[in-house]
């Protein structure tokens, strides 16, 4: 079990995620650059060579927090203890105070190497809290758990924004909101994503991720995060911020790497969005910002949220 972090948030501001293709443009960039760093456990467990000089050093510059991909917290297979060992051991190592998955399943009898949506259904909040629950004992910390994008739609008897709901209030979990996966969905289920996010209860989440996605055509995005976040996806972080405040935020970039000078433009639209949201919530909305945001969206030919 992991003691309770001083600072049970995540660490403030911008942060980028530590992708090994990265890890050489991380090492030369300056203190400042971003406020925090993500790392997938299940890239860095066991890891020795440079990779394991390149983590340690950067663990002694930027704080880390933890977003794992193959935990599989909706599946059917038992959890994978060995996995969570790996986990504890990061923690420990670095002082992560912050595990975050995907509120999904991916495999069955096996990995299936893709998040998958959990049927959302009265049984299988249940069933998924059981497993959240066992996570959280075992760590020591609120599991913290990710909106999935999705485009299969799972058998459903409650909405999505009911599961995610059901499931916070049944496991004591925390939420990472991805807005990026928001607008996906949105787009891709017919939805109003600003409908949707209100229906989550946003006093629990933990911090946020945003990204680009491809742009297959104009009723199917995929979650792709190898392109610039685009601007809808932008304002949808305005409004998301207009309601819980600047919550730490992470840009996800997993392929197709611009310069770190792209990526790192991108870390500053973060922060000025956190900061007009500062602003905002002490009553001095700046100019722009979510009441644009959301003009715009409300412009769009939104169906009813789920
Ligand atoms: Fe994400």
């Amino acid at each position: 079990m992991i003691d309770a972090p001083e600072n049970a948030s995540a660490p403030p501001g911008a942060g980028l995620g530590l992708r090994r293709a990265l890890m050489g443009p991380l090492l030369s960039m300056a203190d400042e650059a971003v406020d925090f760093l993500e790392l997938a456990p299940e890239n860095w467990i066991g890891v020795g060579g440079r990779y394991a000089d390149g983590l340690d050093e950067l663990g002694e510059r930027f704080p880390f927090v933890m977003h794992g991909l193959s935990l599989d917290i909706g599946g059917p297979d038992p959890l994978d203890m060995q996995l969570l060992d790996g986990v504890e051991a990061l923690m420990r190592r670095f002082d992560i105070g912050l595990y975050s998955e995907h509120l999904t399943y991916c495999a069955a009898d096996g990995h299936l190497y893709d998040l998958l949506p959990i049927p959302f259904t009265e049984e299988a909040v249940r069933y998924v809290s059981g497993r959240i629950r066992q996570v959280q004992d075992r760590l020591g910390v609120p599991l913290v758990l990710e909106n999935a994008s999705y485009y299969a739609q799972a058998h459903r008897d409650l909405s999505e924004a009911e599961f995610i709901s059901a499931v916070v209030a049944e496991s004591g979990c925390e939420l990472l909101l991805d807005v990026n996966n928001v607008y996906v969905n949105s787009i891709n289920h017919g939805y109003d994503p600003v409908s949707f996010m209100e229906r989550l209860p946003l006093d629990r989440v933990r911090y946020m991720h945003i990204a680009g996605h491809y742009d297959e055509a104009d009723d199917l995005k995929v979650d792709t995060h190898g392109t610039d976040v685009i601007d809808p996806v932008w304002d949808l972080l305005y409004i998301a911020y207009a309601r819980t405040g600047p919550l730490a935020t992470l840009l996800e970039r997993d392929f197709n790497f611009p310069g770190l000078s792209d990526l790192l433009s991108e870390i500053e639209q973060i922060r000025s969005a956190q900061a007009s949201s500062g602003m905002a919530t002490r009553g001095r909305m700046p100019a722009g910002a979510a009441h644009t945001a959301r003009q715009r969206l409300d412009a769009a030919d939104w169906a009813t949220a789920p």
